[in-house]
């Protein structure tokens, strides 16, 4: 009889955290975040979105693009992983195209990649034309893809460098373990960090794994995601399983700091393949840069 009762019980919290994982996927919170710089004239303020996955907040993303409105930002930065590719999709990344649109409508867009857009840029045969097609969106609707680039933000909003970290495809393919990295290969992509004296460098590198060699490159704010906050946040202890499956990941979702520079670590937005997510709300990120 008593298993009855104990498979019963074990049913009903199951069934209870299926409820609360759908409810918190549906419920993203805003997440802000405010730092001091000589490298501003004044107040720049941007917002950061990550990992969607074609996750849309209401129809079209109403919910999404209204609350980005709300934050008031000057521009609006993408960390990778806005659609999920996988050949099953058939290049369908309408819901993804439709938000860009929409951001890029009222605000200047700068979008890093993440391994998925890597993917379908780099695995051509599989998925044949899906880049072409997507980076032809993106320039038509004046998104400005940081692909190993840096461009400068237009005055005056002061001297802000924004570049994007295209990491190689065995970064995101390792399993179980993190794969090292070599000294100089953010340099080697991206060029020497170029920021000169009293320049603020953003860096969209879309895993979070690497940040003391995104520190030492030159970043002083590094924007990652890629992890989806761990799947499942336990209390205390922090995200239980990163994408690539590696358990207790150290930088999992929040603020970071290392060696003078700083990370912010969405939880991103969406998910895909692992559909849950407890004590872990989808996250839209503001950041204020303030005159030091
Ligand atoms: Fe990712």
């Amino acid at each position: 009889m008593i298993w009855y009762w104990l498979l019963g019980g074990a049913a009903a919290a199951g069934v209870m955290l299926l409820a609360r994982s759908a409810y918190e996927r549906r419920h993203f919170e805003v997440c802000r975040w405010q730092f001091y710089t000589a490298a501003v004239e004044g107040p720049v303020k941007f917002v950061v979105l990550s990992d969607l996955h074609d996750w849309s907040f209401g129809e079209d993303n109403e919910e999404l693009l209204r609350a980005v409105r709300e934050e008031t930002p000057d521009f609006v930065l993408l960390a990778g992983d806005m659609m999920t590719v996988k050949p099953w999709k058939n290049g369908d990344f309408q819901v993804c195209e439709s938000l860009l649109a929409g951001l890029a409508a009222e605000f200047p867009v700068y979008y890093g990649s993440g391994n998925h857009e890597l993917r379908m840029k780099r695995q051509e045969e599989e998925y044949p034309g899906w880049y072409s097609r997507f980076s032809a969106f993106l320039r038509k609707q004046g998104v400005c893809y940081l692909e190993d680039e840096t461009v400068a933000i237009p005055q005056p909003h002061g001297r802000v460098l924004i570049s994007g970290l295209d990491l190689d495809e065995r970064f995101y393919t390792a399993k179980f373990k993190t794969e090292p990295m070599e000294d100089g290969y953010v340099e080697e992509r991206l060029g020497p960090c170029c920021k000169e004296k009293g320049d603020y460098q953003i860096l969209l590198a879309h895993s979070p794994l690497y940040f003391p060699n995104y520190a030492r490159w030159g970043a002083d704010l590094v924007l990652s995601g890629h992890f989806h906050g761990g799947t499942i946040r336990l209390p205390g202890v922090g995200g239980l399983m990163s994408p690539q499956y590696q358990m207790f990941p150290k930088w999992d979702r929040g603020l970071y700091e290392y060696g003078g520079s700083r990370m912010i670590v969405s939880a991103g937005l969406g998910t895909h393949s692992i559909n849950i997510r407890l004590n872990n709300r989808p996250t839209l990120i503001s950041v204020e840069l303030r005159k030091e």
